[in-house]
C-alpha cells in the first residue's frame, strides 16, 4: 500500500632569487645531469607538462575505485560508475522531478537576468550546463577537482578543475554562487573561509544556493528495522565524517553557517526523497525509483573510501564493505520498508542593491 508523505609546499627549484642568479654567473650554462639532449628533443620537456596533466586525468586508484588527483582527503570517487550515480538522480534528475512545478527548477533564488553564475563541486557539471542552457547570455563557471567527463557543454559554460579551498582564479562577481551534496568534504574552518569567499566574490544583491542530503536513511512508520543496514548506515557515517575531522552532519549546520558569513533573507526548504517507489503519488513514485537506483550505483563509491579509513575502528576492509554494500541493496529493494533521505534547500541573498 503506498504511504504519504507530507510535505603542499611547491617543490624546491633552485634555492633563493639571489642564490640563483649567483649560480649562473658562477657556472654559466650547464646542462641538467638528469636531462641528456636526446631525451630533450624527443619530447622529453613536454612529457613533463604532460604528465601533471595526465596524473589529473588518470587520478589515484584504490579499492578499485578511481579518485580525482587533486586532493586525497575527500570521499568520493571520480569514476564511470560514480558519474553515472551522479547523473542518475540525487544531484540533479531527482530535484528536477521534485520541483519540475516551480517556475524554475534549478534553483530559487530570485534572480531574474543573472550574467555570471558558478557552481562549486559542480561534479559532471549537470546543474551547470542545464542553467548555461537555460541562460544563453550568462556565462557560467562549474569547478571540480578532476577534469569534465562531459563530452559536450554550451559554449556559455566553462567546465574547470580548481581546488575551492585554494585561491579563487575569477576576477568577476557572480549573481549566484551555487553548491550541492558537498556534504563531508571539508572541515569547519574550511567550511567558514568557503562561504567567506563566497560573500567576497558574489555580488551585491547576489545570492547563494546550496542543497546539502542526509545521510541517514529515515522511516516514519517503523518499517525500517533497528537491525537493518539501511538503519546503521547513517550512524555509521555520522562516525566516519567526525573521525576524518570532515563532519557529514552538513545538512544541518549550513544555514548557519551561511548566515555567519553575512547573508541576510535565508530562505529553506526541505525534501523528503523516498527510497523505491513506496509512497503515494506520480512524483513520488519517479522519485523514489529513480533514488533507488541512485542508491543501487552510487553507494560502493560513497561506503569504501570512508569505511575503508575510518570505519570501525578498526577501518574496515573491502570485502567487508563489499558485503555490507550488497545487504543494504537488498533491503532498499524491499516494499515493506518505507524509507526517505531528507534534503535541504537554502538560499540567501548579499546585502546591497542588485544591478539586475
Ligand atoms: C557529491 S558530489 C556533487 C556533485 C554536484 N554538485 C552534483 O550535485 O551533482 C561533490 C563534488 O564536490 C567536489 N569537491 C570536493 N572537494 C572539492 C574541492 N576542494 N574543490 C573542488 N571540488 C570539490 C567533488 O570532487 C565532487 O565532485
Amino acid at each position: 500500500m503506498a504511504t504519504e508523505i507530507p510535505q603542499s609546499t611547491p617543490p624546491t627549484v633552485a634555492a633563493t632569487a639571489a642564490e640563483e642568479e649567483e649560480q649562473v654567473q658562477d657556472q654559466g650554462i650547464e646542462a641538467d645531469d638528469n636531462t641528456d639532449a636526446d631525451s630533450a628533443y624527443d619530447g622529453g620537456y613536454f612529457s613533463d607538462t604532460t604528465s601533471l596533466t595526465s596524473s589529473i586525468t588518470r587520478g589515484r586508484l584504490e579499492n578499485g575505485r578511481k579518485y580525482q588527483a587533486l586532493r586525497e582527503d575527500y570521499w568520493g570517487p571520480s569514476d564511470g560508475q560514480q558519474f553515472e550515480s551522479m547523473e542518475m538522480i540525487l544531484s540533479h534528475l531527482m530535484f528536477l522531478i521534485h520541483d519540475h512545478s516551480q517556475p524554475q527548477p534549478l534553483f530559487r533564488s530570485p534572480i531574474k537576468e543573472p550574467q555570471n553564475i558558478l557552481d562549486l563541486g559542480t561534479g559532471k557539471g549537470d546543474w551547470a550546463i542545464d542553467v548555461a542552457d537555460e541562460f544563453p547570455s550568462a556565462i557560467v563557471h562549474g569547478v571540480d577537482l578532476f577534469p569534465p567527463p562531459s563530452p559536450w557543454v554550451p559554449p556559455n559554460c566553462f567546465l574547470e578543475v580548481e581546488d575551492i579551498l585554494q585561491r579563487w582564479s575569477w576576477r568577476q562577481k557572480f549573481d549566484l554562487i551555487h553548491l550541492r551534496l558537498l556534504f563531508g568534504a571539508f572541515t569547519d574552518p574550511e567550511w567558514e573561509h568557503l562561504y567567506e569567499e563566497c560573500f567576497a566574490h558574489i555580488e551585491p544583491g547576489g545570492w547563494i544556493e546550496q542543497v546539502e542530503a542526509d545521510v541517514r536513511v529515515l522511516c516514519d512508520d517503523d518499517t525500517l528495522p533497528a537491525d537493518s543496514n539501511m538503519a546503521s548506515w547513517g550512524p555509521e557515517f555520522l562516525s566516519c565524517g567526525e573521525r576524518s575531522g570532515r563532519k557529514l552532519d552538513t545538512i544541518d549546520t549550513f544555514a548557519t553557517r551561511i548566515e555567519k558569513a553575512g547573508f541576510v533573507d535565508i530562505h529553506e526548504q526541505d525534501y523528503k526523497f523516498p527510497v523505491g517507489p513506496w509512497a503515494k503519488g506520480k512524483v513520488y513514485k519517479e522519485l523514489g525509483r529513480a533514488n533507488l537506483i541512485h542508491w543501487d550505483r552510487g553507494l560502493e563509491g560513497w561506503a569504501m573510501w570512508l569505511l575503508t579509513k575510518y570505519g570501525g575502528p578498526p577501518p574496515w576492509s573491502k570485502e567487508e564493505v563489499q558485503v555490507y554494500v550488497a545487504k543494504m541493496k537488498l533491503e532498499m529493494k524491499d516494499p515493506r520498508i518505507h524509507s526517505y533521505v531528507r534534503m535541504r534547500r537554502v538560499w540567501a541573498r548579499k546585502p546591497g542593491q542588485s544591478k539586475h
